[in-house]
């Protein structure tokens, strides 16, 4: 199996989770668009759930799977939310904002009764830390907010629209109008919750990446197939 199918067969389980009528909580990213198809193919399910979208990406993947979608605040809670993630650790403590939709996944997480998170074998890890941690920001001052993450012992990147970060393009911008610094630490991520309350002090932070107990099961697709773990 490869890695999208792996990510596919997550996603395959985790639709099982969603029953007609449930309020759904929806990430953001290839994980979720595979997701969200599993979902279309249930037809009392589809018709019947209503979704919060984590990103103007998965509402518009929605939207064409004909699945309802409602504005996060129309909410009082959410059954269930779905997402994939970009490294989960041993503890399952996880890091996400890989496409930028770290804060409204976040919105959706917090809100949700059930949180099931999504992801294929290589996103499981020892120690978080490998892949860069993105980090949402407010666009007033990107190099002074980078440079007070660097003191804790990263090299903090802005993230711009097209891969080469020293072009002097256009930054990325997030859904929600702010830029994403990716900081790719030093050392492995011993303390993710020590250093998310580091990050969420740093003047200019509006989100991070880190995702600390936020995890009520986790489904992998592995090439020997399906692992889930409560
Ligand atoms: C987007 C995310 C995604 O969940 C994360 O990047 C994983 O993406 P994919 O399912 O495409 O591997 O956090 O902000």
């Amino acid at each position: 199996m490869n890695q999208d199918a792996n990510k596919q067969a997550a996603a395959k389980e985790a639709a099982a989770y969603v029953t007609e009528g449930m309020a759904v909580g929806l990430g953001s990213g290839s994980t979720v668009f595979h997701l969200i198809e599993e979902l279309a193919k249930n037809d009392a399910v589809r018709t019947t759930i209503r979704a919060a979208a984590s990103s103007e990406e998965t509402a518009e993947w929605a939207a064409a799977a004909g699945i309802a979608t409602a504005p996060f605040d129309d909410f009082d809670e959410l059954d269930i939310s779905i997402d994939g993630a970009d490294e989960v650790d041993a503890a399952y403590q996880m890091t996400k904002g890989g496409g930028g939709a770290l804060l409204r996944e976040k919105f959706v997480n917090d809100a949700a009764k059930h949180r099931i998170t999504i992801i294929d074998e290589t996103k499981r890890v020892s120690e978080l830390g490998a892949y860069p941690l993105p980090i949402e920001i407010v666009p007033y001052a990107p190099k002074y907010t980078a440079a007070q993450i660097e003191a804790l012992g990263s090299t903090a990147r802005l993230r711009y629209n097209d891969t080469d970060v020293d072009s002097g393009s256009v930054p990325y911008v997030t859904d929600n109008g702010n830029y994403i610094l990716d900081c790719a630490f030093t050392e492995p991520i011993k303390d993710p919750a020590k250093l998310d309350e580091k990050l969420q002090q740093t003047l200019g932070v509006v989100e991070t990446g880190l995702f600390i107990n936020r995890i009520d099961t986790l489904i992998i697709g592995t090439s020997a197939g399906v692992q889930t773990e409560t």
